[in-house]
């Protein structure tokens, strides 16, 4: 990789995207390539994060009450459908460096971004296999960390083959790790599992109707792959359901906080690549809209309450918060006394928008008596 430059955020020969780049701290190589490396290390709200847990806790896990469910989802998970899917005929090189400049730069920040989530399950699967002495984890864990570590993979192979691939082993000892208690990982990690089925499918699917906006083979991969993030949430939905208290009392209140904060970092993320959706044919509003709904659809064989974003007052909060954020990133790019004044004018804003969410009514929901589903989208 080349000596990264630090780049002038005012400088007129980079987009609008390098520009934020700039504002986020990231380097440009000397090339004018995006460091890869910088963009998977960073950490803001938005980035995807490594995860740590309390280990020992993974023992206790009693999964008997969803038993025959969990046998069946266990050796779905080993007769191992993809185990050729994340090949590759012919390399991607050439495809990535050909996309005029903004489109590769947004196209290059979601690979980097997808690839930091996948990874980061990946080393969080791992650790929980290695250091867990419950058979039943320790399998699960097993299969996880098989297929994040092809999908990592599979998308670190699509960027070095444009040069810009990210060193992973030194991803995983300079990334910084959140701690979060076993039943917040659950939240945590069974929506961002679900939540990325439903994105990957929804592309797979627009893309199947307008092959002209395809513009990367690496789309092509997407619905095989996805079906494997639908098996992997479904192994978190047996773990709390075969634990109800998790999914009672306060712990409603977390859930509720987990999902908004998955559908709001997803909204602002996603529309920071305005060019990237245009190249896909994608309104990202609507896209992300279309998302969440398939999201909530799926979330329903686990969670007691659903998300109204389908209610004009929530999606006009959500905007709030959009704006709001812009207006954190402008202040940043903007520097000094006035910069500094809209930064916390975003903050309280943001805040404001965000609770103002959290506060809107949501929907009551009665769990089935079955967990599992079929990804049916
Ligand atoms: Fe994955
Ligand atoms: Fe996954």
């Amino acid at each position: 990789m080349n000596a990264p430059t630090k780049i002038d955020p005012n400088s007129p020969d980079h987009g609008e995207f390098s520009r934020a780049a700039a504002a986020a701290g990231l380097d440009l190589g000397s090339d004018g390539k995006l460091d890869t490396m910088a963009m998977a290390r960073q950490e803001t709200v938005l980035s995807p994060r490594f995860y740590t847990t309390d280990f020992a806790a993974l023992d206790a896990i009693d999964v008997n009450p969803v038993r025959a469910e969990w046998d069946d989802l266990i050796a779905e998970m080993q007769a191992d459908r993809n185990k050729l899917h994340f090949k590759r005929k012919e390399s991607f090189e050439g495809i990535i460096e050909n996309l005029e400049p903004d489109l590769r730069e947004e196209f290059t920040d979601f690979l980097v971004s997808s690839m930091t989530s996948e990874f980061s399950g990946c080393v969080l699967y791992s650790e929980m296999a290695r250091r867990t002495r419950n058979p039943d984890m320790k399998m699960l864990f097993k299969l996880l960390a098989r297929d994040e570590s092809r999908h990592a993979g599979f998308i670190n192979e699509t960027l070095k083959d444009a040069g810009i691939g990210v060193d992973l082993g030194f991803l995983t000892k300079s990334k910084k790790y959140t701690y979060f208690r076993p039943k917040f990982i659950w939240y945590a990690v069974y929506l961002s599992e679900k939540i990325g089925y439903a994105r990957y499918i929804t592309i797979f699917r627009h893309l199947a109707k307008h092959p002209e906006h395809r513009f990367h083979p690496i789309f092509s991969w997407f619905e095989e792959w996805c079906n494997d993030e639908f098996r992997h949430g479904e192994a978190f939905a047996l773990l709390m359901r075969a634990d109800p208290k998790l999914l009672k009392g306060g712990n409603r209140l977390w859930i509720r906080f987990f999902l908004l904060s998955v559908y709001a970092t997803m909204y602002v993320r996603d529309h920071s690549r305005p060019v990237f959706h245009k190249a896909l044919g994608v309104d990202p509003t609507e896209y992300d809209y279309k998302v969440f709904t398939v999201c909530t659809a799926i979330t329903r064989q686990v969670f007691p309450i659903e998300l109204e974003t389908d209610d004009p007052a929530f999606r006009a909060r959500m905007e709030d918060l959009l704006q709001s954020s812009r207006r954190i990133d402008a202040g940043k790019a903007r520097g000094g006394l006035m910069g500094a004044f809209q930064r916390y004018s975003g903050v309280a804003g943001a805040g404001l928008a965000f609770a103002r969410m959290y506060f809107h009514r949501t929907r009551e929901n009665a769990l089935p008596a079955s967990v599992r589903m079929q990804p049916s989208w």
